[in-house]
């Protein structure tokens, strides 16, 4: 697909794509999110789709390192956006699962099921899909930049401590209302750090040319205007939101 820009500056209403990878907890979605808004671009979490899958996992009792059977799983089911919400929500058929696949028992073995080569491929593809139909994009997750769109107008790398990371996604947990017990949010972070980065299919790395910011000590105002700064400067001629 050629919905992104390599070494040119796009002008007016062209397609552009913006990349946010990193490990969990960085705040990634919300900062993709919010500087999706102010440029007037469309936000795509795909984390969320790998997160669908664990649940669909979950729910049909495929086992999630059965990657065959799940990815066949997901292409019946159809994983998909309601892209008349904002943020999208995500949606299992015409179910909307977005809060359901936030839920401890998802996470716990998403890393698995996002580890295999066969889902890894179907929904890869159905991201490629939704930039064709959202050629304005900002895209975050683990292999936006590396893998799926590595040309790319401007590649970020959103990294934090595990301890700012592990206190960000208590409160995250705390403010829907969750038990929780801080020694599991911590070893499942690290888990699932160590499942990203290890795995032979895409793993998690800093892509090429990607800019690294640190979001430990910066609240996430200052994450989306640093990013929002960068963006606008590379891409002087892309037409965005004032
Ligand atoms: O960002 P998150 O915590 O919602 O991601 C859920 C899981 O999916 C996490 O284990 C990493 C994985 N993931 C991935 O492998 N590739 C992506 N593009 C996005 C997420």
């Amino acid at each position: 697909m050629d919905a992104t820009i390599s070494g040119s500056s796009p002008t007016s209403r062209d397609p552009v794509i913006i990349t946010i990878d990193g490990p969990a907890g960085t705040g990634k979605s919300s900062v993709a999110h919010r500087l999706a808004s102010r440029l007037g671009l469309d936000f795509l979490d795909t984390g969320a789709m790998y997160r669908a899958a664990a649940l669909i996992a979950l729910e049909t009792g495929i086992d999630p390192d059965q990657g065959e059977a799940l990815a066949a799983a997901i292409s019946d089911m159809g994983v998909r956006f309601d892209w008349q919400s904002d943020p999208p929500r995500l949606m299992l058929d015409d179910r909307d699962v977005s809060a359901r696949i936030r839920d401890l028992d998802v996470s716990g073995i998403v890393s698995i099921v996002a580890a295999q080569s066969p889902v890894r491929s179907v929904l890869v593809e159905r991201q490629r899909d939704i930039a064709e139909a959202h050629p304005r994009l900002v895209t975050e997750g683990r292999d936006q930049g590396s893998v799926v769109f590595p040309d790319a107008a401007v590649r970020f790398f959103l990294d934090a401590s595990i301890e700012v990371r592990a206190q960000r996604r208590i409160k995250q947990l705390a403010s829907a209302g969750q038990t929780i017990d801080e020694h599991e949010i911590r070893s499942d972070i690290e888990s699932r750090d160590r499942l990203d980065t290890s795995r032979d299919d895409a793993p998690l790395i800093k892509p090429e040319g990607a800019i690294v910011i640190d979001s430990s000590n910066k609240s996430l105002p200052e994450v989306v205007e640093e990013m929002e700064r960068i963006v606008r400067d590379r891409l002087p001629d892309a037409e965005f939101t004032s």
